[in-house]
């Protein structure tokens, strides 16, 4: 088969290591790539919001499966274009994808489904927003409504606080058109668990769960980034709580975009938090979680191209995921400065380190190539990922095998999984 993967981070480089498993794939491209992606496959230099572009491209190759990894195009309808051109695609619909494309819809699709959520209101009018803020409990939560790179999120400990980001989100528009609506929600207190599943419209399939650290710096302090490690599977995602979230979350999820005439095929993200009252969605992503997809998919026994398909086929019944019984941490190495501003085209070395390393992985997410060199070229430059038998010993892998790559401008977090001891 010939597959072609849309995105160019670390998320799309673990896809790609995943498909290039299966013994189905003969050919594997990937639009637009980096420089790690194109050790496994073929980069072509389309971006990911070119749906022109890419259904020529796959046409003119014959692709028989395009993956979308990244929200944005889901979100825009890629997915819609390319079957419209006869192509089989994985992914979300537009009118499914919508599910992370607003928090209203999807707040509004909870309320209506009675799935646990923060209590919320959503709003298009700034003076209303700020009129309702008179009364509302402090902290409160602020949410920009459409995609805003994981940063359209204000936490507000203060009346004034609230005030000056509903200013920020719907006047000043800091998140652009994200912005043209809000939500303001209940700010709630518990440990957060990512859970990635499989989806075919009808039948959904749990993976092992994740923990991210969205923080810039050690202890939890500083902004917010797209995420700066992850470790599979989160020791507080217990039997009883998995319990919970399929009586309650998941298959209900499912069920609910199918009434609205929304069937959703693809992955939903369930972004979870553990509260006192039970486990309750705090956000969904209609993809998989950049850099959940790096501990979660070298775990995965199933040949991916298998599930992908039964996704597709709406065959997902007859599935059974399966996950090692180990554990994978996966360290972020960044560019000094992010998430606000970083230099980029430092020269990168030790990645043959990880060459015929069984149980490691060093995945591309922001790197190029310059003069026959591997160079920085973002924010988040690399995710360092180890397995081991268990979360400490996966832990102690990955941050050792951190120090096989160096370049200039390095930057990591040194407590990812450090919340593994307190479990
Ligand atoms: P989201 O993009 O919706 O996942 O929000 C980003 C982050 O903000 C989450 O991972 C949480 O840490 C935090 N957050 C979002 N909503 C709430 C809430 N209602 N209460 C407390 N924290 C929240
Ligand atoms: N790691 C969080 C996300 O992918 O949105």
């Amino acid at each position: 088969m010939k597959i072609l993967i849309v995105g160019s981070g670390g998320r799309e480089h673990a896809i790609a290591a995943a498909v290039a498993k299966s013994p189905k794939a003969d050919k594997i491209y990937c639009a637009p790539g980096n420089a790690g992606i194109a050790q496994i496959a073929e980069c072509v230099p389309i971006g990911a919001m070119e749906f022109d572009k890419l259904t020529a491209f796959a046409k003119e190759k014959s692709i028989d499966l395009t993956i979308v990894g990244m929200d944005d195009p889901l979100v825009g309808g890629l997915v819609d274009v390319m079957e419209a051109a006869g192509l089989r695609v994985f992914g979300p619909r537009k009118n499914a994808a919508i599910l992370e494309g607003s928090k209203a819809f999807s707040k509004d699709l909870m309320k209506k489904y009675k799935i646990p959520t923060a209590a919320y209101e959503n709003f298009d009018d700034p003076q209303k927003a700020l009129t309702y803020l008179e009364t509302a409990k402090m902290p409160v939560v602020l949410k920009a409504d459409g995609l805003a790179l994981g940063k359209g999120v204000l936490i507000c400990e203060t009346l004034e606080e609230a005030k000056e980001g509903v200013r920020t989100i719907m006047e000043d528009k800091k998140f652009g058109a994200a912005g043209n609506r809000m939500v303001i929600e209940e700010f709630m207190t518990g440990r957060e668990v990512s859970v990635l599943s499989f989806v075919d419209g009808k039948t959904i399939k749990i993976m092992s769960s994740a923990q991210d650290h969205k923080r810039a710096l050690d202890g939890d302090q500083g902004l917010n980034t797209g995420g700066m490690g992850t470790f599979s599977p989160s020791p507080f995602y217990t039997e009883e709580v998995d319990a919970l979230c399929h009586k309650y979350i998941y298959q209900a999820t499912v069920d609910a975009m199918a009434a609205e005439g929304r069937p959703f095929q693809g992955v939903i993200f369930f972004g979870l938090m553990l509260t006192k009252d039970g486990p309750k969605v705090l956000e969904y992503n209609a993809r998989f979680g950049d850099p959940e997809a790096q501990v979660v998919l070298p775990r995965m026994k199933n040949d991916m191209i298998d599930v992908v398909e039964a996704c597709i086929d709406g065959t997902l019944d007859q599935i059974e995921l399966s996950f090692e019984d180990n554990a994978a941490v996966c360290v972020i190495l960044a560019s000094e400065g992010y998430p606000v501003s970083y230099e980029k085209g430092f020269e990168i070395t030790g990645l043959h380190n990880f060459e015929d390393k069984d149980g490691y992985y060093c995945f591309h997410a922001g790197t190029a190539v310059k003069n026959n060199k591997i160079v920085t070229n973002g924010g988040r430059v690399l995710g360092v990922t180890a397995k081991g038998a268990t979360l400490q010993e996966a832990r102690a892998n990955a941050y050792a095998a951190t120090e096989w790559v160096r370049f200039d401008n390095r930057y990591m977090r040194h407590d990812i999984g450090k919340a593994i001891d307190e479990a």
